[in-house]
């Protein structure tokens, strides 16, 4: 879903991992399409991979915008190998394709949270379209439609944080959530009003509230033990599409010699 607007986008350019046939320059316009994902989608499709059946079973249903599904798959593929965990938590997940995929190509995944203060009407299309295709992935779903100031507290020690499109400071309550746990973050920032709150002033008037504000979360996690690398995803799907990734490894190794 996320909000889309005009703004300029804040990382670079990235091809698609999930769908390479949407690099095609032919293809682009269709990549960025806001409309419901229909027919026109399948041309993206290369065979009869796992994601390639997904994104039939949701073109059937019309289920969502396209470009939340290519959002989505790209997400997923970018978060893959940083979510091997027992548990993986979808904060502010809307509609939760991203976790819902993670959760259908990760055997490792037993429990997806999905966690916002909404459950969207058609997010039972979602369910169904993946349930259908990998019926495996139903059973580790659980939902907590819950503000996050009330979920927090609850997530479990150690799950796999992914946020994706959590507006302004859901961000930074997603790297609190992930300190707190000590499990690996995947956060793609949104709207970024209201923070930076605590960058220095000289990033924040150089480099812009946008570039200060993952700055600063980047550091936060890197103090805390983590290592962090960005990523980005394509633009055509959004503009907000930096991708910060966070593993624990450090911590996990620091914790064990201690
Ligand atoms: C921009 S959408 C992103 C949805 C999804 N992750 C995606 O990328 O398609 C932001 C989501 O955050 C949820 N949300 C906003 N404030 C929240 C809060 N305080 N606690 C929990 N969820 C919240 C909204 O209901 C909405 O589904």
């Amino acid at each position: 879903m996320g909000h889309d607007h005009a703004a300029a986008p804040v990382a670079p350019d990235a091809s698609f991992r999930a769908f390479r046939r949407l690099n095609d320059p032919d293809l682009a316009a269709h990549a960025a399409s806001r409309g419901r994902v229909d027919r026109r989608a399948l041309v993206a499709v290369q065979g009869d991979r796992l994601e390639d059946k997904l994104l039939r079973a949701l073109v059937e249903r019309r289920a969502l915008p396209a470009k939340e599904v290519w959002e989505s798959f790209e997400v997923a593929a970018r978060a893959r190998s940083a979510m091997k965990r027992t548990t993986v938590v979808d904060l502010c997940c809307g509609h939760g394709l991203a976790g819902l995929l993670l959760a259908a190509f990760e055997r490792t995944i037993e429990s997806l949270w999905l966690v916002d203060e909404r459950r969207p009407g058609n997010h039972e299309r979602v369910m169904a379209a993946v349930a259908e295709v990998a019926p495996w992935t139903a059973a580790k779903v659980r939902w907590l439609e819950a503000p996050l100031k009330r979920a927090l507290p609850l997530l479990p020690t150690g799950a796999g944080i992914l946020a994706v499109h959590a507006c302004g400071v859901r961000s930074d309550r997603a790297v609190d959530a992930a300190i707190a746990g000590g499990g690996p973050l995947v956060v793609v920032p949104c709207c970024y009003e209201g923070t930076a709150q605590s960058a220095p002033a000289a990033l924040r008037e150089s480099l812009g509230v946008v570039d200060a504000a993952d700055i600063d979360r980047t550091y936060r996690l890197e103090r805390a033990g983590f290592s962090v690398r960005w990523s980005s995803l394509p633009r055509a799907v959004t503009p907000m599409n930096r991708v910060i990734l966070a593993s624990p490894q450090a911590r996990e190794e620091i914790e064990d010699v201690g």
